[in-house]
């Protein structure tokens, strides 16, 4: 299930240029999930082709998985002004887009705090759960949830590089391993 070009379930709507759909293999079973595109995202209509994008390329580029192996997406389709997080509401009216691009994962990585929050109900610290993998029901499924760092994180904190890597190491072993 996508959401038409005309998709007005929300506030962001009225500011978007693009709806910004996954890429990647879409069948992949393995996916990232980062908070809301961006600029450059809004601009091309493709997740994580900005700043944060180049950093997510470079580290999978470092661990042997390249992104078209996996499904990259958001939590939302439509970019928050300046860049805000996504309410709650938003991502609300987003889940069942985001509930079906899933619906064939198993296992789902949740790269920073909003899609924590919208996939956990989690508000608390990333160092308290990064890299944990946790048991959740996603579209009527249970799922491996793996929270880690956002990629804009590690511009300054070496421990969500560390984290971030790792994650993206086990997701690397997960698909080779095919199971
Ligand atoms: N670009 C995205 O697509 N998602 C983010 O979370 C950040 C940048």
């Amino acid at each position: 299930m996508r959401p038409p070009t005309d998709c007005m379930l929300c506030p962001l709507c009225s500011g978007r240029t693009n709806i910004v759909l996954p890429s990647g293999d879409l069948s992949s079973g393995i996916a990232f999930v980062g908070e809301a595109p961006g600029e450059s995202e809004d601009l091309q209509g493709r997740p994580f082709v900005g700043r944060s994008g180049k950093i997510l390329d470079k580290m999978m580029a470092e661990e042997g998985l390249d992104r078209s192996r996996v499904i990259i997406t958001n939590t939302v389709k439509c970019r928050p002004p300046k860049n805000r997080d996504p309410t709650k509401e938003e991502m609300a009216a987003c889940r069942k887009f985001l509930d079906s691009e899933l619906s064939q994962c198993r296992i789902v990585i949740g790269l920073g705090k909003s899609a924590c929050r919208d996939i956990l109900g989690y508000e608390g610290r990333m160092g308290e759960i990064a890299n944990k993998r946790i048991s959740v029901v996603i579209g009527g499924k249970e799922t491996v949830f793996i929270p880690t760092y956002h990629p804009a994180a590690c511009i300054y904190s070496k421990e969500a590089r560390a984290g971030l890597r790792e994650t993206i190491r086990a997701a690397r072993e997960e698909l080779e391993a095919g199971h």
